[in-house]
């Protein structure tokens, strides 16, 4: 906060003097509360320009390519963290001791079951239902399932379902999948690791094992970490502004899996890969570039641009490395999608118009490149999306329960009719 302020000049009007608020970093924001007070309100379709909170979990830089969680450089919390720590770090604001991680691992591990009725839940859901339909319903319905912990004034009671969150993600997520393929549903192993086990329930059987190679839960971890924040994004602010009315956590996880589900944010790691397919042979890229240059053609190319960063995606780095391990572990260097996608990602980093507009390569074009390779459905991409942003959503629900806040209720330009009188229905 600091001493600044701005002068707003209106028509007619006396000046308006507003507050000028500074972050640690980043731009320093307007405080236009005192338009109300003249009639008048702000307008910022998309909230290109709007702040609408202060926060202390995550910081971006989007013309440099800069990603912080707490302060710390996403890079090096995917190489050197993983992601139970990182889950920590957003929840408490600082890296946990060792004895902090271990007591948090054990509990995340001891969690990771979720009640029997559950089955029952899922059984309800036609097989061929999108799994993140799936997922929007089994989040919300965890409320149901968990009356003793829903008080959300109760400190107490947000870290246990934050923890239930974690933990019970990935086990809800493979039953999605499970689910869809027929199979029965597998248990969590408490031997494993996070990522492991989130494997082993996905492609484990009763009949056979699932052999976990390091590097794909290596991959796995990474993606989670890579998801795992990214301040106040469509989903996010979903999350902030269902929990500004007081719903229960679950519920507003639930809102914030549905936010995430459209293709311009989580799903376009599923788009890119129907994209690639809608492709389908590396002679035929050109014409989709076309096509999305193409200002009276909706098509977009996926997996390219983003709201926030218009140099690169800090994010998109770490993956293509490990998009690069994982298909050189899995042999997969000469895939006939992946060889699309390469020539896809070349032309468009050398051509003007992607150039022009700052469209680099974002996260997703690489995550679902190495999803795919590590034989995950498509369908399943956005939820291991919503598995890895779980922190970010509840760190951000639980920063605003624990300080001041309002109910979010933003204003509008009305453009619609005047007042004017019903006709009944045989006068019109
Ligand atoms: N392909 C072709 N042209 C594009 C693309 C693209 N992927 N993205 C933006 N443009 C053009 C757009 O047509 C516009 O052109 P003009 O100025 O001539 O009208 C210009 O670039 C700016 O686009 P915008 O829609 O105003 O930019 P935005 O900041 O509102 O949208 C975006 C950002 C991510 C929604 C958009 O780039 C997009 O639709 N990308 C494809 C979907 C995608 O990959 N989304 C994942 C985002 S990363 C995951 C996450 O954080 O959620």
């Amino acid at each position: 906060m600091s001493d600044k302020k701005a002068t707003l000049t209106l028509e007619g009007k006396d000046a308006i003097e507003l507050p000028i608020y500074s972050g640690s970093i980043g731009p320093d924001v307007i405080d236009v509360g005192a338009l109300t007070s003249q009639g008048m309100f702000t307008y910022d379709p998309g909230f290109v320009s709007t702040a609408a909170c202060e926060s202390q979990i995550t910081y971006i830089d989007g013309g440099k390519g800069i990603l912080l969680h707490r302060g710390y450089p996403i890079e090096q919390l995917a190489n050197e963290s993983d992601f139970l720590e990182t889950c920590w770090l957003l929840w408490n604001g600082e890296l946990p001791t060792k004895e902090e991680k271990e007591a948090f691992v054990d509990n995340v591990t001891m969690h990771t079951m979720v009640h029997d009725q559950m089955n029952n839940f899922f059984r309800g859901f036609r097989r061929d239902a999108h799994p993140m339909a799936i997922l929007c319903g089994v989040v919300g319905a965890l409320s149901a399932f968990y009356h003793d912990s829903l008080d959300i004034t109760n400190e107490k009671h947000r870290n246990i379902s934050a923890i239930r969150l974690i933990a019970k993600m990935p086990t809800l997520a493979a039953m999605a999948y499970k689910y869809s393929v027929g199979q029965p549903f597998i248990y969590p192993r408490n031997d494993l690791n996070y990522a492991e086990n989130f494997l082993h329930m996905m492609f484990s059987t009763p009949c056979e094992e699932h052999k976990i190679s390091p590097t794909l839960a290596d991959a796995m971890d990474k993606i989670f970490v890579l998801h795992a924040d990214h301040e106040q994004n469509a989903s996010t602010s979903t999350v902030r502004l269902t929990g500004s009315t007081g719903a229960n956590p679950f519920a507003c996880i639930s809102a914030g899996i549905a936010a995430l589900w459209g293709p311009s944010h989580g799903g376009a790691n599923e788009a890119v890969l129907t994209m690639l397919d809608e492709i389908g042979d590396v002679s035929r890229i050109d014409e989709f570039v076309a096509r999305a240059k193409d200002k009276n053609d909706p098509f977009r190319l996926m997996g390219f641009g983003h709201r926030v960063y218009k140099n690169f995606d800090p994010r998109a780095k770490v993956m293509k490395e490990t998009a690069d391990k994982v298909l050189a572990e899995l042999g997969l260097e000469d895939d006939p999608s992946l060889a699309i996608a390469k020539r896809l990602e070349q032309i468009a980093l050398e051509d003007p118009y992607f150039i022009e507009k700052k469209l680099y390569p974002n996260v997703d074009f690489y995550s679902g490149i190495i999803l795919k390779a590590m034989g995950i459905p498509t369908s399943m991409f956005t939820v291991i999306f919503a598995l890895g942003r779980t922190p970010g959503w509840i760190a951000h629900w639980n920063e605003m329960i624990g300080n001041p806040y309002k109910i979010g209720r933003p204003r509008q330009l009305y453009t619609g009719s005047a007042q004017r009188d019903f006709v009944p229905l045989d006068k019109r």
